[in-house]
């Protein structure tokens, strides 16, 4: 089986952990990179978390260790929602050190993207920092990128201010630099994240298939103040669903830009599906997921993570 090649750029971060998970069990997938990045929390603890993610999953991706800080602005850590480490709630091994590569995330993802004879997709589950970096850097780098699937931006309201989504609201400079950029993409922002909620009783049903779910579901018992019993917002496994089983979920092609001077709407995604702004359509959004299957799908695939 041909495999599709993919980098993750992330910033574990629970939910984070909860996407690479199911990724690495994906036999299409060939993970050849997962680059860190500042965002939930500090990038010693982002790249730390992925390292021993890693350890827990028996896994031997390499992990590039990469921006942090945002291109403009100080950073702000979400650990009201990750915990002062960013993957609190669970007790992981220590990290596999030396799946840490020397150089950091960007001179890795140009590596391997300038190397690689096929397109190789990039799923963003963090700050857009490490891709702004790379395509102003190394333009010639958009000709090998297939598409860039983000989780980040929203259709809707925002998380951390009224219409400003984390990932994208923590560098707007970095994420309107990706969305003018040409590259195909496609954005699967916070209102699918809401929508697409795992219940209590897909926790216990995670609890009872294997360590890996036991790992998911602790981690979700502590997240965003643990009320799961409001259900378990799925931001960062809906993105990586979406890359895997993109019929679960309807699109609409659009132009999307990020608001970077307005304080009352910084980081807010435009997104103009009409023409309204006389502008190309830019990328694709996610604008609907069927729950049901959503939530069946990722708990079967969380009971077929090998390690
Ligand atoms: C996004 O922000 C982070 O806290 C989550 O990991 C997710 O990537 C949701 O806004
Ligand atoms: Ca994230």
């Amino acid at each position: 089986m041909e495999k599709r090649m993919l980098i993750i750029d992330t910033d574990p971060g629970i939910d984070d952990a909860a996407a690479i998970s199911v990724l690495l069990s994906e036999p299409s997938l060939d993970v050849r990179l997962i680059a860190s990045v500042a965002g939930n929390v500090g990038i010693e603890h982002t790249t730390n978390n992925a390292l021993k993610l890693l350890a827990f999953l028996k896994k031997d991706i390499p992990v590039a260790k990469g921006a942090a800080a945002p291109l403009m602005r100080e950073n702000r850590f979400a650990t009201n929602a990750h915990g002062m480490s960013g993957m609190g709630g669970f007790d992981f091994p220590e990290p596999r050190k030396e799946l840490l590569l020397e150089n950091n995330a960007v001179m890795n993802e140009y590596k391997i993207l300038m190397e690689s004879e096929e397109k190789v997709t990039i799923l963003t589950l963090g700050p857009l920092t490490n891709i702004a970096l790379l395509i102003s850097t190394f333009p010639e780098v958009k000709e090998k990128i297939s598409e860039i699937i983000m989780m980040g931006g929203s259709t809707e309201r925002g998380n951390i201010g009224i219409y400003g989504e984390f990932n994208v609201s923590i560098d707007p400079e970095a994420a309107k630099i990706v969305f003018r950029s040409g590259i195909p993409i496609t954005m699967v922002g916070l209102d699918i994240g809401r929508k697409a909620r795992l219940l209590v009783e897909d926790l216990e049903e995670l609890e009872q298939s294997g360590d890996p779910g036991v790992m998911i579901s602790s981690l979700f018992r502590s997240y965003d103040g643990g009320h799961v019993e409001e259900g378990v917002k799925m931001y960062d496994p809906s993105a990586a669903m979406y890359l895997m089983e993109p019929e679960l979920f309807e699109t609409k092609d659009a132009f999307i830009d990020v608001e970077i001077s307005s304080p009352l709407t910084i980081g807010a995604t435009v997104v103009d599906y009409d023409g309204t702004l006389c502008e190309k359509r830019n990328a694709k959004v996610c604008v609907d997921v069927d729950v049901e299957r959503f939530r069946r799908r990722y708990v079967q695939r969380v009971a077929d993570i090998t390690r």
